[in-house]
């Protein structure tokens, strides 16, 4: 995944997170990318725009040096950015399909995606299908019987860390005549480029890692193939949920770290989880980096690293989960992830409440770990004193 050091004309991915699409500013130098908190622009004669900037919803600088930006880090046609994750997940949708279209969904969906399918894509007439995409057979078996226009992955998943096989779920969607796409933003562009694995599209909430200091919302889709570039860009327009110029000069800042961010994620991360693995009120510890994951070996052939996220089942079920999100005083108690600090939760009755009573429900004695960049030390710590 890494670009060869020795070839020039390819910069490496530390370089496109500062330098894609973030020139200095021309007219000024600006070595930071100017916020063009405007709505308008002066047009010489009617139709006459300097670089076709004519009203900020269509269109506006420090927007378009983010999308630039991430185009570059995912190795994609042309990136999309919104003013949410979910934003840009109704867009792709309403973009590429149709009512009366099919949709395959993991079987461990992040709640809000299963929320969108479930309450506003079925009542606009797209139906969905949740599958274990862990088992390919499923997937093929699934994609065979309901034709799919979208195969929607996750990988790792949210909250369960699943793992899927991109490589094969790509080749098996294409022969299914269906398009991959892939939610990335457990794992960031840095630690896994699902374009380059086979996928068609990627989506993000770049509010997560890509943002990466918990202090914006966004999001993102980044196309393989700039057929798709009108129509999206068409949707996004005339439906209007855009990045401002302000939230996207933020992700922008937050991605210029985000390797040297990552890095020190996933070794603390995978330092917890080992730490979790020898409690005696853990029954499990779900962390991809763990040599007895199930997806392990698939998770080492496509991800640089293991990110950031770590869950764990509990002993004592579902009070003691809760019991204990109270309890942490390092990690705070809260949705998101993906920042600077670390972030607990419990999933059941959080960010996955909307699952409740479907085959996406998720165990009620899971907690979901965000394990920031602190001192390992400290965290470790606290999760210790919070089991108890
Ligand atoms: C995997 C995943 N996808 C999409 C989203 C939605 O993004 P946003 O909250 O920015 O709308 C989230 C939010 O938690 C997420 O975790």
């Amino acid at each position: 995944m890494t670009t060869n050091p020795m070839d020039s004309a390819v910069p490496g991915f530390e370089t496109l997170a500062i330098h894609a699409g973030q020139e200095p500013d021309p007219l000024t130098g600006a070595v930071v990318p100017p916020i063009y908190q405007t709505s308008t622009y002066k047009q010489d004669g009617v139709g006459g725009t300097r670089g076709g900037y004519e009203y900020s919803r269509t269109a506006n600088p420090t927007r378009t040096a983010l999308e630039t930006c991430l185009a570059a880090l995912e190795n994609g046609a042309r990136a999309f950015a919104f003013a949410s994750g979910m934003a840009a997940e109704d867009c792709l949708i309403r973009t590429l399909c149709r009512p009366g279209d099919r949709v395959l969904l993991p079987s461990d969906a992040y709640g809000g995606t299963f929320r969108l399918f479930d309450k506003v894509m079925t009542a606009w007439g797209v139906k969905y299908e949740p599958v274990r995409q862990t088992d390919l057979d499923a997937v093929a078996k699934a994609a065979a019987a309901q034709r799919p226009k979208l195969i929607w992955a996750e990988s790792p998943t949210n909250p369960l860390l699943s793992i899927v096989d991109i490589r094969a779920l790509a080749a098996l969607a294409h022969d299914h005549g269906a398009l991959l796409v892939v939610d990335n933003t457990f794992a960031s562009p840095y630690l896994q480029r699902p374009l380059e694995l086979g996928a068609d599209v990627v989506v993000h909430s770049t509010t997560k890692y890509l943002g990466g200091h918990s202090d914006v919302v966004g999001g993102a889709v980044v196309i393989k193939d700039p057929r798709y570039a009108r129509d999206l860009a068409f949707q996004q327009n005339a439906t209007g949920a855009v990045a401002g110029p302000f939230d996207a000069w933020l992700t922008l800042r937050g991605i210029k770290t985000l390797a040297a961010r990552m890095d020190r994620h996933c070794a603390n991360a995978a330092r917890v989880a080992r730490a979790l693995q020898d409690h005696s009120a853990v029954t499990s510890v779900l962390y991809p980096g763990l040599p007895d994951h199930p997806g392990h070996d698939i998770a080492k052939s496509q991800m640089r690293d293991f990110g950031g996220m770590v869950s764990l089942r509990l002993a004592a079920g579902e009070e003691k989960a809760v019991e204990v999100c109270a309890r942490t005083t390092l990690f705070t108690l809260g949705e998101s992830l993906g920042g600077v600090e670390s972030l607990i939760e419990h999933p059941a009755r959080m960010t996955h409440a909307s699952a409740a009573g479907s085959p996406l429900e998720v165990p009620p004695d899971l907690v979901r770990l965000s394990v920031g960049i602190e001192d390992p030390m400290d965290l470790i710590a606290d999760l210790t004193q919070a089991l108890g």
